[in-house]
């Protein structure tokens, strides 16, 4: 299939748009037109011809209709995506939608591409949980794709150049807020990840190399544990 190719399985309909109710000074047109000029590539879609059809309809699906980068792309002061390409978003509020490079640290670099694919159509893998906002884009979203496409997303985002975070040091076990952790950590969640964090396989996501725990921001984590996660719902199971 061709990357612009879209299957014939949704019937168009008639749908009359809402109007635009954007706030100051996005209300105004003119200044819309600044906007564009600076960040708005009217160009559709271009294949690289030096990359597999697989990838290049990965590309098609992650920058035009699953448009990954809208929360993955922390945006610059005036709203505009930052070159800092599906490094993970700044604050979406409760939530951080992460790192997705290949970084093995804090995004998808140790995940297979059946991870990958696994956690697009069902919401989790193991090493994690679609909770927040990501759980609303499985559930409306690509649990809906067929696995060539989602398999093609995984083939893409796993070639997009990596950030280069820098690891941060660990505490000494001796820190007094470690010792609190530790505490609290045998108490309350044990049952559940276990004592080596690595969770139980189908039942409590693995926190060991979770790549949301290793984000440098713990948004996502905090509201996990405060508020439970809202789990994607999916109905299309194999
Ligand atoms: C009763 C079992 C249970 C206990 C106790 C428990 N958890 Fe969980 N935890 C889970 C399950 C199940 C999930 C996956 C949630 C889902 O599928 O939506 C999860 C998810 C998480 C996640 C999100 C992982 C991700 O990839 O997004 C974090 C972080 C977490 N738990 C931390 C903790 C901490 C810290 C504690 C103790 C304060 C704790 N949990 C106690 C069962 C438990
Ligand atoms: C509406 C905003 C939004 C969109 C659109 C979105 N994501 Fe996410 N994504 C998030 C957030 C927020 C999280 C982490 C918290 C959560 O579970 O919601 C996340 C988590 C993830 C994770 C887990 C990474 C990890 O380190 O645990 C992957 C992989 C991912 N998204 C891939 C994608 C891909 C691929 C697309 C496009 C097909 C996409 N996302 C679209 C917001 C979004």
């Amino acid at each position: 299939m061709r990357p612009v190719d879209v299957p014939a399985l949704v019937k168009p309909i008639h749908y009359q748009v809402p109007e635009t109710n954007l706030g100051f000074p996005y209300n105004i047109r003119l200044a819309m037109m600044g906007w564009n000029l600076l960040f708005f590539r009217n160009a559709g879609f271009q294949p690289d011809s030096s990359k597999s059809a697989e990838w290049n309809r990965g590309a098609y699906l992650v920058e035009g209709p699953e448009h990954c980068a809208a929360c993955h792309t922390a945006k610059n002061l005036i709203g505009g995506d930052s070159s800092d390409y599906l490094q993970g978003s700044g604050n979406l509020g409760e939530w951080h939608a992460p790192d997705i490079t290949p970084n093995p640290h804090t995004g998808i670099g140790s995940w297979s591409e059946q991870q990958v694919v696994d956690y697009l159509k069902l919401g989790s893998n193991h090493v994690a949980v679609a909770s927040g906002p990501m759980a609303e884009a499985v559930t409306n979203s690509t649990q809906h794709l067929t696995d060539a496409d989602l398999r093609a997303i995984a083939v893409y985002l796993k070639q997009v150049p990596a950030s280069t975070t820098t690891l941060p040091q660990p505490l000494s076990m001796g820190n007094a807020q470690m010792k609190m952790g530790e505490n609290v950590y045998s108490a309350n969640c044990t049952a559940c990840h276990n004592s080596d964090g690595k969770g139980i396989p189908n039942l409590a996501a693995s926190l060991e190399n979770n790549p949301g725990l290793l984000a440098d921001d713990a948004s996502s984590i905090i509201t996990t544990v405060l508020q439970g996660g809202r789990g994607a719902h999916c109905w299309v199971i194999n």
